[in-house]
Protein backbone atom coordinates (compact mmCIF):
# COMPACT_ATOMS: atom_id res chain seq x y z
CA UNK A 1 0.00 0.00 0.00
CA UNK A 2 1.36 3.08 -0.88
CA UNK A 3 2.73 5.95 1.98
CA UNK A 4 3.53 9.30 1.41
CA UNK A 5 7.00 10.46 2.58
CA UNK A 6 7.57 13.90 3.79
CA UNK A 7 10.90 15.73 5.07
CA UNK A 8 10.23 18.38 6.48
CA UNK A 9 11.60 22.17 6.33
CA UNK A 10 11.59 24.01 2.68
CA UNK A 11 9.53 27.03 2.40
CA UNK A 12 7.31 26.69 -0.92
CA UNK A 13 7.09 28.76 -3.73
CA UNK A 14 5.79 28.78 -7.08
CA UNK A 15 2.37 28.09 -8.84
CA UNK A 16 -0.48 25.64 -7.30
CA UNK A 17 -3.10 24.76 -10.00
CA UNK A 18 -6.22 23.97 -8.35
CA UNK A 19 -8.64 21.33 -9.23
CA UNK A 20 -12.36 21.12 -10.42
CA UNK A 21 -14.25 20.94 -6.97
CA UNK A 22 -14.77 16.84 -5.56
CA UNK A 23 -17.82 17.70 -4.20
CA UNK A 24 -19.27 19.90 -6.98
CA UNK A 25 -18.41 16.89 -9.39
CA UNK A 26 -19.49 14.23 -7.57
CA UNK A 27 -23.69 15.45 -7.71
CA UNK A 28 -23.21 16.75 -11.01
CA UNK A 29 -22.59 13.52 -12.43
CA UNK A 30 -25.38 12.02 -10.41
CA UNK A 31 -27.64 15.04 -12.12
CA UNK A 32 -26.51 13.30 -15.50
CA UNK A 33 -29.45 10.69 -14.55
CA UNK A 34 -32.12 12.57 -14.47
CA UNK A 35 -31.73 13.04 -18.71
CA UNK A 36 -31.55 10.47 -21.53
CA UNK A 37 -29.58 12.96 -23.23
CA UNK A 38 -25.91 13.64 -22.64
CA UNK A 39 -24.53 15.72 -19.91
CA UNK A 40 -21.18 17.17 -20.37
CA UNK A 41 -19.14 17.94 -17.67
CA UNK A 42 -15.34 19.66 -17.53
CA UNK A 43 -12.97 20.74 -15.54
CA UNK A 44 -13.64 16.84 -13.58
CA UNK A 45 -10.77 16.35 -11.01
CA UNK A 46 -9.32 12.87 -11.78
CA UNK A 47 -9.95 11.09 -7.85
CA UNK A 48 -10.54 7.81 -6.65
CA UNK A 49 -14.33 8.60 -5.57
CA UNK A 50 -15.01 9.99 -9.37
CA UNK A 51 -13.78 6.76 -10.61
CA UNK A 52 -15.84 5.15 -7.91
CA UNK A 53 -19.30 7.02 -8.98
CA UNK A 54 -18.52 6.15 -12.23
CA UNK A 55 -18.70 3.07 -11.77
CA UNK A 56 -21.87 3.67 -9.91
CA UNK A 57 -23.62 5.24 -12.71
CA UNK A 58 -22.32 2.35 -14.58
CA UNK A 59 -24.36 0.57 -13.16
CA UNK A 60 -27.50 2.21 -14.09
CA UNK A 61 -26.96 2.37 -17.71
CA UNK A 62 -25.06 5.32 -17.75
CA UNK A 63 -22.61 5.33 -21.14
CA UNK A 64 -19.58 7.57 -20.22
CA UNK A 65 -16.56 8.71 -21.98
CA UNK A 66 -13.31 10.22 -20.44
CA UNK A 67 -11.77 13.05 -22.93
CA UNK A 68 -8.62 15.46 -22.55
CA UNK A 69 -7.11 13.00 -20.39
CA UNK A 70 -3.55 14.28 -20.05
CA UNK A 71 -1.05 11.87 -18.63
CA UNK A 72 2.17 13.95 -18.87
CA UNK A 73 4.26 15.37 -15.73
CA UNK A 74 3.38 18.84 -14.47
CA UNK A 75 -0.53 18.92 -16.29
CA UNK A 76 -3.19 19.48 -14.77
CA UNK A 77 -5.37 15.54 -14.58
CA UNK A 78 -9.07 17.75 -15.67
CA UNK A 79 -10.80 15.83 -17.67
CA UNK A 80 -14.34 16.46 -19.96
CA UNK A 81 -16.62 13.41 -19.19
CA UNK A 82 -19.68 12.68 -20.87
CA UNK A 83 -22.52 11.11 -19.62
CA UNK A 84 -25.98 9.59 -21.28
CA UNK A 85 -27.85 7.73 -20.00
CA UNK A 86 -30.33 7.08 -22.69
CA UNK A 87 -32.27 4.14 -20.13
CA UNK A 88 -32.32 3.55 -16.95
CA UNK A 89 -31.49 -0.28 -16.54
CA UNK A 90 -31.24 -0.62 -12.72
CA UNK A 91 -32.63 1.71 -10.06
CA UNK A 92 -31.08 -0.58 -7.62
CA UNK A 93 -27.44 1.58 -5.71
CA UNK A 94 -26.38 -1.85 -4.26
CA UNK A 95 -24.53 -2.29 -0.72
CA UNK A 96 -21.23 -3.04 -2.71
CA UNK A 97 -20.84 0.40 -4.28
CA UNK A 98 -22.89 2.31 -2.20
CA UNK A 99 -20.96 1.74 0.80
CA UNK A 100 -17.66 3.02 -0.33
CA UNK A 101 -18.26 6.81 -0.63
CA UNK A 102 -21.42 7.95 1.16
CA UNK A 103 -22.81 10.44 -1.94
CA UNK A 104 -23.30 7.80 -4.04
CA UNK A 105 -26.38 7.35 -2.00
CA UNK A 106 -27.94 10.79 -3.50
CA UNK A 107 -29.04 8.77 -6.76
CA UNK A 108 -32.24 8.16 -4.70
CA UNK A 109 -33.29 11.58 -5.81
CA UNK A 110 -32.95 10.79 -9.66
CA UNK A 111 -33.40 7.74 -9.86
CA UNK A 112 -37.00 8.02 -8.14
CA UNK A 113 -37.87 11.48 -10.21
CA UNK A 114 -36.90 9.71 -13.85
CA UNK A 115 -38.02 6.10 -12.84
CA UNK A 116 -40.50 6.28 -10.03
CA UNK A 117 -38.26 4.22 -7.78
CA UNK A 118 -35.47 3.39 -6.08
CA UNK A 119 -33.61 0.86 -3.98
CA UNK A 120 -30.58 2.51 -2.27
CA UNK A 121 -27.94 0.71 0.20
CA UNK A 122 -27.64 2.81 2.82
CA UNK A 123 -23.97 4.67 2.74
CA UNK A 124 -20.76 3.75 3.78
CA UNK A 125 -17.69 6.94 3.86
CA UNK A 126 -15.59 8.68 5.91
CA UNK A 127 -15.72 7.98 9.20
CA UNK A 128 -16.40 10.88 11.13
CA UNK A 129 -19.38 10.37 12.40
CA UNK A 130 -22.95 8.84 12.41
CA UNK A 131 -24.40 10.15 8.70
CA UNK A 132 -28.01 9.62 9.20
CA UNK A 133 -30.26 9.70 6.18
CA UNK A 134 -33.57 10.89 7.82
CA UNK A 135 -33.34 14.36 6.07
CA UNK A 136 -33.48 12.56 2.68
CA UNK A 137 -36.15 10.80 4.11
CA UNK A 138 -37.96 13.76 5.14
CA UNK A 139 -37.40 15.57 2.25
CA UNK A 140 -38.52 12.65 -0.52
CA UNK A 141 -41.50 12.03 1.19
CA UNK A 142 -42.65 15.90 1.36
CA UNK A 143 -42.53 15.33 -2.39
CA UNK A 144 -45.29 12.55 -1.59
CA UNK A 145 -42.59 9.52 -1.71
CA UNK A 146 -43.44 6.21 0.18
CA UNK A 147 -40.19 5.36 1.97
CA UNK A 148 -39.06 2.21 3.50
CA UNK A 149 -36.01 0.83 5.04
CA UNK A 150 -35.52 -2.78 4.58
CA UNK A 151 -32.89 -5.13 5.01
CA UNK A 152 -29.85 -1.69 4.85
CA UNK A 153 -31.41 -0.56 1.90
CA UNK A 154 -33.71 2.45 1.43
CA UNK A 155 -36.91 1.59 -0.81
CA UNK A 156 -38.45 4.67 -2.14
CA UNK A 157 -41.46 4.76 -4.36
CA UNK A 158 -42.93 7.76 -6.33
CA UNK A 159 -47.17 8.44 -6.27
CA UNK A 160 -48.37 7.51 -9.44
CA UNK A 161 -47.80 10.03 -11.64
CA UNK A 162 -44.76 10.83 -10.64
CA UNK A 163 -43.39 13.37 -7.33
CA UNK A 164 -45.41 16.38 -6.35
CA UNK A 165 -44.12 19.78 -5.43
CA UNK A 166 -44.14 20.34 -2.05
CA UNK A 167 -42.61 22.38 0.94
CA UNK A 168 -39.88 21.13 2.88
CA UNK A 169 -37.97 23.02 5.87
CA UNK A 170 -34.81 21.36 7.04
CA UNK A 171 -34.23 21.17 10.38
CA UNK A 172 -30.28 21.02 10.09
CA UNK A 173 -29.02 21.92 6.92
CA UNK A 174 -27.20 19.13 5.29
CA UNK A 175 -25.57 19.77 1.63
CA UNK A 176 -26.09 16.45 0.30
CA UNK A 177 -29.91 16.39 1.24
CA UNK A 178 -30.14 19.25 -0.32
CA UNK A 179 -28.36 18.42 -3.32
CA UNK A 180 -31.20 15.34 -3.37
CA UNK A 181 -34.17 17.37 -3.00
CA UNK A 182 -32.85 19.72 -5.62
CA UNK A 183 -32.82 17.22 -8.24
CA UNK A 184 -35.64 15.18 -7.43
CA UNK A 185 -37.94 18.38 -7.47
CA UNK A 186 -36.77 19.28 -10.86
CA UNK A 187 -39.07 16.77 -12.49
CA UNK A 188 -41.99 16.50 -9.91
CA UNK A 189 -45.49 18.42 -11.05
CA UNK A 190 -45.67 21.69 -9.70
CA UNK A 191 -43.76 23.87 -7.11
CA UNK A 192 -41.17 22.67 -4.21
CA UNK A 193 -39.89 25.32 -2.06
CA UNK A 194 -36.92 24.04 0.09
CA UNK A 195 -36.58 26.04 3.61
CA UNK A 196 -33.16 26.07 5.18
CA UNK A 197 -31.07 24.76 2.40
CA UNK A 198 -27.70 24.34 2.16
CA UNK A 199 -25.85 27.61 0.58
CA UNK A 200 -22.95 25.78 -0.40
CA UNK A 201 -21.20 26.73 -3.65
CA UNK A 202 -21.41 23.19 -5.05
CA UNK A 203 -25.47 23.93 -4.48
CA UNK A 204 -25.31 26.60 -6.24
CA UNK A 205 -23.32 25.02 -9.03
CA UNK A 206 -25.43 22.14 -9.42
CA UNK A 207 -28.62 24.51 -9.57
CA UNK A 208 -26.74 26.23 -12.60
CA UNK A 209 -26.03 22.95 -14.29
CA UNK A 210 -29.40 21.80 -13.63
CA UNK A 211 -31.35 25.03 -14.92
CA UNK A 212 -28.54 24.83 -18.30
CA UNK A 213 -30.62 21.12 -18.26
CA UNK A 214 -33.93 23.03 -18.08
CA UNK A 215 -34.87 23.14 -15.05
CA UNK A 216 -36.25 26.04 -13.07
CA UNK A 217 -34.72 26.30 -9.94
CA UNK A 218 -34.21 29.72 -8.31
CA UNK A 219 -32.57 30.99 -5.16
CA UNK A 220 -29.88 28.88 -4.91
CA UNK A 221 -26.74 30.11 -2.79
CA UNK A 222 -29.75 31.37 -0.79
CA UNK A 223 -31.62 29.32 1.88
CA UNK A 224 -34.71 29.07 0.30
CA UNK A 225 -34.68 27.18 -3.01
CA UNK A 226 -37.43 27.24 -5.42
CA UNK A 227 -38.03 24.68 -8.02
CA UNK A 228 -40.78 24.72 -10.88
CA UNK A 229 -41.01 20.99 -11.82
CA UNK A 230 -40.88 20.41 -15.93
CA UNK A 231 -41.65 17.32 -17.88
CA UNK A 232 -37.74 16.49 -18.94
CA UNK A 233 -34.58 17.37 -19.14
CA UNK A 234 -32.21 17.77 -21.92
CA UNK A 235 -27.96 17.39 -21.56
CA UNK A 236 -25.92 20.60 -21.22
CA UNK A 237 -22.15 21.26 -20.99
CA UNK A 238 -21.34 22.60 -17.39
CA UNK A 239 -18.07 23.41 -15.74
CA UNK A 240 -17.17 22.30 -12.57
CA UNK A 241 -16.50 25.26 -10.09
CA UNK A 242 -12.87 25.08 -8.45
CA UNK A 243 -12.25 22.97 -5.15
CA UNK A 244 -12.41 25.57 -2.10
CA UNK A 245 -11.37 22.34 0.06
CA UNK A 246 -8.02 22.17 -1.98
CA UNK A 247 -7.40 25.88 -2.25
CA UNK A 248 -8.13 26.42 1.49
CA UNK A 249 -5.88 23.21 2.11
CA UNK A 250 -2.74 24.59 0.09
CA UNK A 251 -3.35 28.20 1.71
CA UNK A 252 -2.82 26.65 4.62
CA UNK A 253 0.19 24.48 3.54
CA UNK A 254 2.06 27.78 2.87
CA UNK A 255 0.95 29.74 5.81
CA UNK A 256 2.37 26.71 7.79
CA UNK A 257 5.65 25.93 5.52
CA UNK A 258 6.19 29.60 4.65
CA UNK A 259 7.02 30.64 1.44
CA UNK A 260 5.06 32.48 -2.31
CA UNK A 261 2.41 30.63 -3.98
CA UNK A 262 0.31 31.81 -6.63
CA UNK A 263 -3.29 29.45 -6.67
CA UNK A 264 -4.25 29.20 -9.91
CA UNK A 265 -7.65 28.82 -11.33
CA UNK A 266 -9.59 29.81 -7.85
CA UNK A 267 -11.54 32.38 -6.60
CA UNK A 268 -11.01 33.87 -3.17
CA UNK A 269 -14.75 34.36 -2.88
CA UNK A 270 -15.09 30.52 -2.57
CA UNK A 271 -13.64 30.55 1.08
CA UNK A 272 -13.45 34.12 2.37
CA UNK A 273 -14.28 32.70 5.64
CA UNK A 274 -11.29 30.38 6.00
CA UNK A 275 -9.03 33.17 4.27
CA UNK A 276 -9.58 35.60 6.75
CA UNK A 277 -8.47 33.05 9.40
CA UNK A 278 -5.61 31.98 7.68
CA UNK A 279 -4.90 35.96 7.49
CA UNK A 280 -5.31 36.62 10.78
CA UNK A 281 -2.95 33.84 11.83
CA UNK A 282 -0.24 35.83 9.72
CA UNK A 283 -0.17 34.95 5.97
CA UNK A 284 -0.53 37.80 3.34
CA UNK A 285 -3.40 37.05 0.89
CA UNK A 286 -3.87 38.60 -2.23
CA UNK A 287 -6.58 38.21 -5.38
CA UNK A 288 -4.74 37.88 -8.38
CA UNK A 289 -6.39 37.95 -12.37
CA UNK A 290 -6.54 34.03 -12.44
CA UNK A 291 -6.23 33.33 -8.74
CA UNK A 292 -5.16 33.88 -5.01
CA UNK A 293 -1.34 34.59 -3.83
CA UNK A 294 -0.27 33.31 -0.42
CA UNK A 295 3.14 34.46 1.65
CA UNK A 296 4.24 34.17 4.67
CA UNK A 297 7.24 35.49 5.27
CA UNK A 298 9.35 35.47 8.53
CA UNK A 299 6.61 36.32 10.87
CA UNK A 300 5.71 33.64 13.24
CA UNK A 301 1.86 32.00 13.00
CA UNK A 302 -0.59 33.73 15.74
CA UNK A 303 -3.20 31.55 17.60
CA UNK A 304 -6.43 31.86 15.84
CA UNK A 305 -10.01 30.68 17.37
CA UNK A 306 -12.41 28.96 15.36
CA UNK A 307 -16.05 27.50 14.98
CA UNK A 308 -17.00 24.99 12.06
CA UNK A 309 -20.33 26.15 10.38
CA UNK A 310 -22.02 25.79 7.14
CA UNK A 311 -21.21 28.05 4.41
CA UNK A 312 -20.48 30.50 4.07
CA UNK A 313 -19.22 29.94 7.89
CA UNK A 314 -15.51 28.16 8.62
CA UNK A 315 -16.01 24.63 6.29
CA UNK A 316 -15.47 21.68 8.42
CA UNK A 317 -13.95 20.25 5.22
CA UNK A 318 -10.79 22.63 6.40
CA UNK A 319 -11.10 21.85 10.02
CA UNK A 320 -8.44 19.51 10.34
CA UNK A 321 -5.93 21.64 8.23
CA UNK A 322 -6.33 25.02 9.68
CA UNK A 323 -5.65 22.57 13.33
CA UNK A 324 -2.42 21.22 11.73
CA UNK A 325 -1.76 25.07 10.71
CA UNK A 326 -2.43 25.69 14.74
CA UNK A 327 -0.03 23.51 16.21
CA UNK A 328 3.17 25.51 15.40
CA UNK A 329 1.52 28.95 16.33
CA UNK A 330 3.14 30.86 19.07
CA UNK A 331 -0.13 30.83 21.41
CA UNK A 332 -2.92 28.81 22.55
CA UNK A 333 -6.29 28.63 20.23
CA UNK A 334 -9.64 26.64 20.04
CA UNK A 335 -10.93 24.87 17.09
CA UNK A 336 -14.55 23.84 17.63
CA UNK A 337 -16.35 21.51 15.11
CA UNK A 338 -20.38 21.90 15.10
CA UNK A 339 -21.24 19.70 12.17
CA UNK A 340 -19.81 16.04 12.82
CA UNK A 341 -19.57 14.61 16.16
CA UNK A 342 -16.61 12.31 15.40
CA UNK A 343 -14.24 14.61 13.36
CA UNK A 344 -10.93 14.68 15.48
CA UNK A 345 -9.27 11.67 15.01
CA UNK A 346 -6.02 13.97 13.42
CA UNK A 347 -5.47 14.56 17.09
CA UNK A 348 -4.07 11.66 17.89
CA UNK A 349 -1.67 11.54 14.92
CA UNK A 350 -0.53 15.17 15.37
CA UNK A 351 0.23 14.42 18.54
CA UNK A 352 2.77 12.20 17.45
CA UNK A 353 4.06 14.72 15.63
CA UNK A 354 4.94 16.45 18.99
CA UNK A 355 1.58 18.54 18.93
CA UNK A 356 -0.01 19.96 22.28
CA UNK A 357 -3.92 19.32 21.69
CA UNK A 358 -6.40 18.80 24.45
CA UNK A 359 -10.06 17.84 23.63
CA UNK A 360 -13.02 18.78 25.72
CA UNK A 361 -16.30 17.72 23.99
CA UNK A 362 -16.72 18.97 20.17
CA UNK A 363 -13.49 21.68 21.13
CA UNK A 364 -10.04 21.16 20.69
CA UNK A 365 -7.60 23.59 22.93
CA UNK A 366 -4.40 23.90 20.63
CA UNK A 367 -0.85 25.02 22.67
CA UNK A 368 1.23 25.79 20.00
CA UNK A 369 4.66 24.40 20.08
CA UNK A 370 8.16 25.96 18.69
CA UNK A 371 9.35 22.60 17.06
CA UNK A 372 7.24 19.31 15.33
CA UNK A 373 9.28 16.22 14.56
CA UNK A 374 8.64 13.58 12.02
CA UNK A 375 7.20 10.46 12.67
CA UNK A 376 5.53 7.76 11.03
CA UNK A 377 1.44 8.57 11.10
CA UNK A 378 -1.61 6.83 9.96
CA UNK A 379 -4.44 8.76 7.57
CA UNK A 380 -7.83 8.25 9.04
CA UNK A 381 -9.89 9.93 6.45
CA UNK A 382 -10.03 12.16 3.51
CA UNK A 383 -9.21 15.55 5.29
CA UNK A 384 -7.75 14.71 8.23
CA UNK A 385 -4.88 13.02 6.26
CA UNK A 386 -3.56 16.25 4.50
CA UNK A 387 -3.54 17.75 7.78
CA UNK A 388 -0.75 15.30 8.79
CA UNK A 389 0.73 16.12 5.29
CA UNK A 390 0.68 20.26 6.49
CA UNK A 391 2.03 19.54 9.66
CA UNK A 392 5.19 17.29 8.11
CA UNK A 393 5.70 20.05 5.94
CA UNK A 394 6.79 22.05 8.98
CA UNK A 395 8.25 19.23 10.62
CA UNK A 396 12.19 18.06 11.29
CA UNK A 397 13.27 15.01 9.65
CA UNK A 398 11.03 12.57 8.09
CA UNK A 399 6.71 12.14 8.43
CA UNK A 400 5.78 8.88 6.79
CA UNK A 401 1.90 8.90 6.31
CA UNK A 402 0.36 5.66 5.75
CA UNK A 403 -3.37 5.00 4.78
CA UNK A 404 -3.04 7.50 1.51
CA UNK A 405 -5.68 5.94 -0.39
CA UNK A 406 -7.80 8.28 2.07
CA UNK A 407 -5.82 11.09 0.11
CA UNK A 408 -6.60 9.93 -2.91
CA UNK A 409 -10.12 10.27 -2.63
CA UNK A 410 -9.71 13.63 -2.86
CA UNK A 411 -6.84 15.28 -3.70
CA UNK A 412 -5.43 15.92 -7.00
CA UNK A 413 -1.60 14.86 -7.72
CA UNK A 414 -1.27 16.41 -3.87
CA UNK A 415 2.96 14.98 -3.99
CA UNK A 416 3.33 17.14 -7.18
CA UNK A 417 1.84 19.74 -6.59
CA UNK A 418 3.83 20.44 -3.46
CA UNK A 419 7.17 18.73 -5.17
CA UNK A 420 6.86 21.96 -7.75
CA UNK A 421 6.95 24.49 -5.03
CA UNK A 422 9.95 23.07 -3.04
CA UNK A 423 8.26 20.98 -0.81
CA UNK A 424 10.37 17.81 -0.23
CA UNK A 425 7.14 15.17 -1.04
CA UNK A 426 7.33 11.77 -2.51
CA UNK A 427 5.00 8.22 -2.60
CA UNK A 428 6.37 5.21 -1.98
CA UNK A 429 5.25 2.38 -2.58
CA UNK A 430 5.59 -0.88 -0.85
C1 LIG B 1 -20.97 17.12 2.34
C2 LIG B 1 -19.57 17.03 1.80
C3 LIG B 1 -18.57 16.84 2.93
C4 LIG B 1 -18.74 17.95 3.97
C5 LIG B 1 -20.19 18.06 4.40
C6 LIG B 1 -20.45 19.26 5.31
C7 LIG B 1 -19.79 16.08 -0.40
C8 LIG B 1 -19.54 14.93 -1.30
N1 LIG B 1 -19.48 15.92 0.87
O1 LIG B 1 -21.25 15.89 2.98
O2 LIG B 1 -17.26 16.88 2.38
O3 LIG B 1 -17.95 17.66 5.09
O4 LIG B 1 -21.05 18.20 3.26
O5 LIG B 1 -20.06 20.42 4.69
O6 LIG B 1 -20.23 17.12 -0.83
N2 LIG B 1 -27.26 14.75 8.60
C9 LIG B 1 -28.33 14.21 9.28
N3 LIG B 1 -29.30 13.56 8.56
C10 LIG B 1 -29.24 13.45 7.21
C11 LIG B 1 -28.15 14.03 6.52
C12 LIG B 1 -27.17 14.68 7.24
O7 LIG B 1 -28.40 14.29 10.51
O8 LIG B 1 -30.15 12.85 6.63
C13 LIG B 1 -26.21 15.44 9.38
C14 LIG B 1 -24.83 14.81 9.21
O9 LIG B 1 -24.67 13.70 10.05
C15 LIG B 1 -23.94 15.97 9.61
C16 LIG B 1 -24.71 17.19 9.07
O10 LIG B 1 -26.05 16.75 8.87
O11 LIG B 1 -23.85 16.06 11.00
C17 LIG B 1 -24.19 17.78 7.77
O12 LIG B 1 -24.03 16.73 6.85
P1 LIG B 1 -24.23 16.96 5.29
O13 LIG B 1 -24.22 18.42 4.99
O14 LIG B 1 -25.40 16.17 4.84
O15 LIG B 1 -22.90 16.29 4.73
P2 LIG B 1 -22.74 15.51 3.36
O16 LIG B 1 -23.66 16.05 2.35
O17 LIG B 1 -22.73 14.05 3.64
Amino acid sequence: MDRIRIVGGNELHGVIPISGAKNAALPLMIASLLTDDTLTLENVPHLADVEQLIRILGNHGADISVNGRRERQGESYARTIHFTSRNIVSTTAPYELVSKMRASFWVIGPLLAREGKARVSLPGGCAIGTRPVDLFIEGLTALGAEIEIDGGYVNAKAPEGGLVGGRYVFPKVSVGATHVLMMAATLANGTTVIGNAAREPEVADLARCLNAMGARISGHGTSTITIEGVRSLSGARHRVLPDRIETGTYAMAVAMAGGDVILEDTEASLLDTALEAIRRAGAEISETNSGIRIVRNGCGIRPVDIVTDPFPGFPTDLQAQFMGLMTKSTGVSHITETIFENRFMHVQELARLGAKISLSGQTAKIEGVSRLKGAPVMATDLRASVSLVIAGLAAEGETMVSRVYHLDRGFERLEEKLTRCGAHVERVSD
